[in-house]
């Protein structure tokens, strides 16, 4: 029998072996003739389908909002220690991606695997956020460092006003909010954050667009697809603190010594 060892089991999403490539079928240059985005291509490459206008649009705005946010969060930090150690592009990327995780922007899956299961299980914000408590499991999606009851993370601000123009239903996204008037009675910090908000309204656009079988949802959010929304957008943000330290000629690094505990 033939071995097939050789063959990657994929779907084949790029072809280049016609007269010109294409991306899921959709040659590039109905791409660029149509005036498709950015949102459009992930869609094919990710989801091997060509997805509503609004749901490609909120895809790049979810990626215009998480490009960046500023020199001081954990991915930015350490590209820019690493860009100061005169490392190239690609190793100062790498290092502030790695940073990507369960606690910074890489809460996306978790957030949308919980509020699922809690909302299709018809727990209330007070079950679900108690029973994870109970776990010793923090709420994924909820919680920063920085904002707060009384100074909301205005991109996840902009996502639900997108949505709730544009989405059919919001359901999840409600469930979260519910969630979140929960959790800042608990406390002011356990603001539902961006990845919170990704999370939740991505289970909205699955659900909602009709272009996914529920089998197909499951299997996005059990395999984790989201986060990659936070690594490409990050990239964007990464690569340019790469350069503005290449380009102002930035010495070596060296914390200061004071903000360390040192203990004997
Ligand atoms: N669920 C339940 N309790 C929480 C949560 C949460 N998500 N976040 C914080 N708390 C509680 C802590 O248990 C702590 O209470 P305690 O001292 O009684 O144990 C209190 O709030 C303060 O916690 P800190 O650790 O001081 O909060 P910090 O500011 O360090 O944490 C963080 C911020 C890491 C985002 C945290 O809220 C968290 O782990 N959230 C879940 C993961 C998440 O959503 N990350 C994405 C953030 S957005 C982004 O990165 C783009
Ligand atoms: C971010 O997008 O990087 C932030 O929300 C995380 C932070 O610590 O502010």
């Amino acid at each position: 029998s033939p071995d097939f060892s050789q063959f990657f089991p994929f779907q084949i999403s790029t072809s280049s072996s016609g007269e010109e490539p294409c991306y899921a079928g959709v040659p590039m240059s109905s791409i660029v003739e149509q005036g498709l985005g950015v949102g459009d291509v992930i869609s094919l490459l990710w989801f091997k389908r060509s997805l509503p206008r609004y749901c490609t649009k909120f895809i790049e705005i979810c990626i215009m909002l998480c490009a960046d946010h500023g020199p001081c969060v954990s991915g930015a930090h350490n590209t820019i220690v690493t860009a100061r150690a005169g490392k190239d592009l690609v190793s100062s990327l790498v290092s502030g991606l790695l940073t990507i995780g369960p606690r910074f922007g890489g809460a996306i899956d978790d957030a949308a695997r919980y509020f699922k299961d809690a909302y299709d299980r018809g727990l209330t914000p007070y079950e679900f956020v108690e029973g994870m408590k109970k776990k010793g499991i923090r709420v994924p999606g909820i919680g920063h460092r920085i904002k707060r009851g009384d100074n909301r993370d205005k991109r996840v601000e902009l996502l639900q006003l997108f949505a709730r123009t544009n989405f059919p239903s919001v359901k999840y996204m409600e469930y979260a909010v519910q969630v979140e008037t929960y959790t800042l009675s608990k406390a002011n910090n356990l603001v539902l954050n961006v990845d919170g908000a990704i999370g939740s309204l991505f289970l909205d656009l699955l659900a909602g667009s009709g272009m996914f079988t529920k089998q197909e949802i499951d299997e996005i959010v059990e395999i984790g697809y989201l986060n990659g929304l936070f690594v490409l957008a990050r990239s964007i943000g990464l690569i340019g603190h790469t350069f503005d330290q290449k380009r102002l000629k930035q010495p070596l690094y060296r914390h200061p010594w004071e903000d360390v505990l040192y203990t004997k």
